[in-house]
């Protein structure tokens, strides 16, 4: 039995353990189950942490198959001049913001925000689309683990986010600020923790936990705005009260904390991961539409999944069933389910319970 970190997870590994909710331990998910894609984004949408695994080799994983035309949705993208540029803009971002943050973590409270800032907003801009960012984070594997590169992608989608709900632009900025900087207590926690090869003690466990305190710690002097600082300490909580570290509800939580917590949980589910493709972006829709509007805040979370289902109009999908077709109707009602064409046909897969969208291609 080994521990496995949930962003490490494969298809195929079987779990050693029961698994249960951290808040109410509820059940998630049996022992000896054989993961599969949807739940391994699952177990992220509940931020379990890691998970016990047997020791049997999991079973042999696939790659990303390439489709008809030779290359996959993503391995085209990865090839393209566009992504290449993103990637290593992506790259300074990251640099520049590990540098700062080490002087914050060293206690220098003289923060030039502007001069963090505008690497993250050259990002967004240069006739980026929103389609196109989504589809680069996806995309984008390096510095797999580092948690720099995990704050840059919650920074970008809650400046998403943002203007979607049609933020003014000084609650943009903030949202963008507060989403880069909500995890950097993780920063703070021993790498040792982190990286441990065994199952956490419950002691270790809580000190993980203590993340959000500690990055509210860590910024409570800086001239930034009291929004950012309580994104860090409410990130992990939720509408229904079932969130930590004070299990705060709905009206309590700070509107810039409601949008990074989607943000941040989007990109535990969706960012790819060194030995597995990306999760579907349709995948964890379903997971937000099934278990989500308890927890996040329903106006938010209706505009996110709206605008990002939107993107993916007219893109060419593979569905579970293995048939291939393209995007052509959003059903509102149920986001995760559009109307696809596949050749003469059309599918409605709001009408036909067991079959999903498995794969942009
Ligand atoms: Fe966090
Ligand atoms: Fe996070």
């Amino acid at each position: 039995m080994k521990r496995v970190l949930t962003k490490k997870l494969l298809p195929g590994m079987i779990l050693a353990n029961d698994v249960f909710t951290y808040d109410s331990h509820t059940k998630l998910m049996d022992k000896g189950t054989v993961l599969n894609e949807k739940d391994i984004a699952r177990l992220a949408f509940y931020s379990i942490i890691d998970v016990l695994i047997e020791d049997a080799p999991a079973e042999e994983t696939v790659p990303p198959r390439a489709s008809e035309t030779g290359l996959t949705y993503s391995e085209r993208l990865r090839q393209s001049e566009a992504f290449k540029e993103f990637k290593h803009d992506f790259e300074e971002c990251a640099s520049k913001f590990e540098h700062t943050i080490g002087d914050i973590l060293k206690g220098n409270e003289d923060l030039d925000l502007d001069e963090m800032m505008t690497p993250i907003y050259s990002l967004i801009s240069q006739g980026r689309t929103t389609s196109n960012i989504f589809d680069m984070l996806h995309n984008l594997r390096l510095y797999d683990d580092a948690t720099y590169t995990h704050c840059i992608n919650v920074a970008l989608i809650t400046n998403i986010i943002a203007q979607w709900l049609k933020w003014d632009e000084s609650e943009v900025e903030i949202a963008t600020q507060a989403g880069l900087f909500h995890d950097i207590g993780k920063l703070l926690i021993p790498d040792s923790i982190i990286t441990k090869p065994g199952a956490l003690t419950d002691d270790e466990f809580s000190l993980v936990k203590t993340h959000p305190q500690k990055g509210y710690e860590a910024m409570k002097n800086l001239s930034i705005s009291a929004h950012v600082k309580n994104a860090a300490l409410m990130h992990h909580e939720r509408c229904d009260g079932t969130g930590y570290p004070l299990r705060l509800r709905g009206p309590q939580i700070d509107k810039f904390a409601k949008a990074v917590a989607i943000a941040d949980v989007y990109d535990a589910m969706t960012s790819a991961r060194y030995y597995r493709g990306p999760i579907c972006p349709f995948i964890a829709i379903s997971m937000f539409e099934d278990e989500g509007f308890q927890k996040y805040d329903p106006e938010m979370i209706l505009s996110f999944l709206h605008n990002i289902v939107n993107t993916y109009l007219l893109n060419t999908v593979r569905l579970n069933t293995g048939e291939v077709g393209e995007i052509i109707f959003v059903n509102s009602a149920n986001l995760s389910r559009p109307t696809i064409k596949v050749g003469n046909d059309y599918i409605d897969l709001s009408k036909c319970p067991g079959v999903y969208i498995q794969e942009i291609i």
